[in-house]
């Protein structure tokens, strides 16, 4: 499976990627992207040899042609999956639909709690006990499409964002790996029941045993 990686920051979401996933089993990652000249992430990727581009807002009219760039680029890589991996601007419902069902994101929160940006300062103040992160499908809202993957982490006493993102972060480069690997392996569908609801079959094969 191809994967293209979208990025605007440090990328340690891509770097978890390239070291876990690709060239692995089938997946390659084989295009990053990047609203961002200087995203720390375009480093990793060309370290790894991985062809980079960027599409800086300031360069494009508009967002839909910005992200019809970016789609065609993605295309001529023959990318079959988008992954979002801390990339800070919203995809137009025309790259979404040209994409359908082939775009995932890893956010650090529990969703449908603090969606949007800050999401770990959101929980802070608003005091939770249990934090986490979520890698779901990306629709046209705000962090509102089906959950593929979560987990939370108990940290009662936090006490600064950075304290909760590293936790975070260790948790990120798990779980985003492994959604690529399951929907790589043709694991993941949604429920035909409940489109909001992912079904994973590794995960119900290892439940039903
Ligand atoms: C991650 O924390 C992710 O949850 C959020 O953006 C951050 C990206 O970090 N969407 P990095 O660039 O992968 O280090």
């Amino acid at each position: 499976m191809k994967v293209g990686v979208l990025v605007s920051g440090t990328g340690t979401n891509l770097q978890a990627l390239l070291d876990t996933v690709h060239q692995r089993d089938g997946i390659e990652v084989v295009a990053v992207a990047s609203d961002k000249h200087g995203a720390q992430a375009l480093e990793r990727a060309r370290e790894a040899a991985v062809p980079v581009a960027v599409f800086p807002v300031s360069q494009f009219a508009e967002r839909a042609q910005r992200d019809d760039a970016l789609a065609r680029w993605l295309a001529e890589r023959e990318v079959e999956l988008v992954v979002l991996a801390g990339y800070m601007q919203l995809l137009s419902p025309e790259f979404l639909e040209r994409f359908r069902g082939c775009v995932i994101n890893v956010h650090p929160a529990l969703l449908p709690a603090f969606p949007g940006l800050r999401a770990v300062e959101q929980a802070l103040a608003y005091g939770v006990k249990v934090f986490g992160v979520t890698v779901h499908f990306v629709d046209e809202g705000m962090d509102t499409g089906p959950v593929i993957l979560q987990r939370g982490v108990e940290i009662p006493d936090a006490s600064s964002a950075e304290e909760v993102m590293a936790r975070l972060q260790r948790i990120e480069h798990e779980l985003l790996p492994a959604a690529v690997r399951l929907i790589a392996t043709g694991s993941v569908r949604l429920d035909p029941d409940n489109p909001r609801r992912v079904l994973i079959d590794e995960i119900r094969d290892r439940t039903a045993s």
